[in-house]
């Protein structure tokens, strides 16, 4: 078991990596006389619920939809009258059980119920583990944009246990994983290459390289958020390299059609290709990175979400890009594998010239 501290500002929480049974007794040592609350999804409260309940000594769970879908006003809306109902305090952990979208949703209830829960994430897939559930970030889906609507709320613990992904499904594996590559690429070069040396063996079910990576993965994004936790002086922008092109690919799309890892890794090409154009990075970087993903099993071009050629709605939705001042596009770019930088305006008609050509 491997425990990182994530400090940020006048609070600091551990993540735990490892086994869920042997770091649930933490929950109750943080929260005494308080009853958790635990939230989840029918999948994969059928799979690991019951157990966690037990252990956690936790009331009735509240179960919202599986996936994307969890990430709606409605289901909010929801949630919130069942904390009402059962007269939940400001002392009530709140426990997600689940992927990025349990645990968004629920972060986002829990920062709003009488201005601020604790929230616990047990993340259960590997985009989760490696990356949404550290950083407090929550969102909802709203008005067909993506995250929208949402809040910083920093979680009282984490605990991710590389066990859980034995049970999901290689896509959904292959989507969390192009969000660890991304580590690699945005400052830690050494990581890329082991993401290439162990990416194949991670993929197949290695437990040991899954908790390797997910340690470094959150280790990276503690120490960026640590600089930056509210997302404000460019530093933790960083994580979002690719994520400009994704979330544009995930909006024009149709959002749930391709997973986000998926977008990303189609984003994490782009953004070194672009950089290649603009003369930031070497070319064989970035064809480097493309093989990488696309060995892994991850689309990596526009053709490959249905966008080849879609200039104008991918353009549209980077101009509502939340990095943008006024309606300059910020993008994180790249000097080559791991030296990622935010270039604060970037000229839509280079931007445009290049997706147009973009494969
Ligand atoms: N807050 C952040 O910083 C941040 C960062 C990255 C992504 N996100 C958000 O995370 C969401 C995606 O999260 P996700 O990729 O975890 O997807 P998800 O939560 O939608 O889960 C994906 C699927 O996996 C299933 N599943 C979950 N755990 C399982 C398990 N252990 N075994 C079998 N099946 C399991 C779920 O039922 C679902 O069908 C997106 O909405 C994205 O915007 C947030
Ligand atoms: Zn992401």
């Amino acid at each position: 078991m491997t425990v990182l501290r994530v400090e940020t500002g006048p609070t600091a929480y551990d993540v735990v990596v490892g086994p869920w049974q042997s770091a649930v007794e933490r929950v109750a040592d943080l929260f005494p006389n308080n009853r958790p609350v635990m939230i989840s999804e029918p999948k994969v409260f059928g799979l690991y619920g019951a157990e966690v309940a037990s252990s956690l000594g936790s009331a009735e769970p509240i179960l919202v939809p599986e996936g994307e879908a969890a990430k709606e006003w409605t289901v909010l809306h929801r949630l919130l009258g069942e904390f009402s109902a059962r007269n939940v305090s400001r002392q009530t952990p709140i426990v997600a059980l689940g992927g990025g979208a349990v645990g968004d949703l629920a972060g986002l209830a829990a920062s709003l119920f009488k201005r601020g829960c604790p929230i616990v994430h047990l993340p259960t897939t590997l985009l989760a583990q490696a990356d949404s559930a550290v950083g407090g970030k929550t969102a909802i889906d709203a008005f067909g944009e993506k995250n929208l609507v949402g809040s910083f709320h920093q979680p009282a613990l984490v605990i991710a246990d590389p066990a859980f992904l034995d049970t999901l499904d290689q896509r959904q594996l292959r989507s969390g994983y192009a969000e660890i590559v991304k580590y690699g690429l945005v400052d830690d070069p050494l990581f890329f290459a082991w993401c290439e040396a162990n990416g194949v063996g991670l993929l197949a079910g290695h437990r040991d390289l899954r908790a390797e990576a997910i340690t470094i993965a959150i280790r990276a994004k503690a120490r960026i958020v640590a600089i930056d936790v509210d997302d404000r002086n460019g530093t933790r922008a960083l994580l979002n390299l690719g994520h400009s092109f994704a979330h544009a690919i995930e909006s024009a799309a149709g959002l749930g059609r391709l997973l986000h890892g998926e977008a990303v890794a189609i984003g994490l090409v782009l953004a070194h290709r672009f950089s290649v154009d603009l003369g930031h990075c070497p070319a064989a970087d970035a064809e480097r990175v493309a093989a990488h993903l696309a060995g892994a099993g991850l689309p990596t071009r526009l053709a490959d979400a249905g966008l080849a050629g879609a200039v104008d709605p991918l353009l549209m939705w980077m101009l509502r890009d939340k990095k943008n001042k006024a309606s300059v596009p910020a993008l994180v770019l790249t000097r080559g594998i791991g030296r990622a930088f935010l270039e604060p305006a970037v000229e839509p008609r280079r931007l445009a010239a290049f997706l147009a050509a973009a494969p």
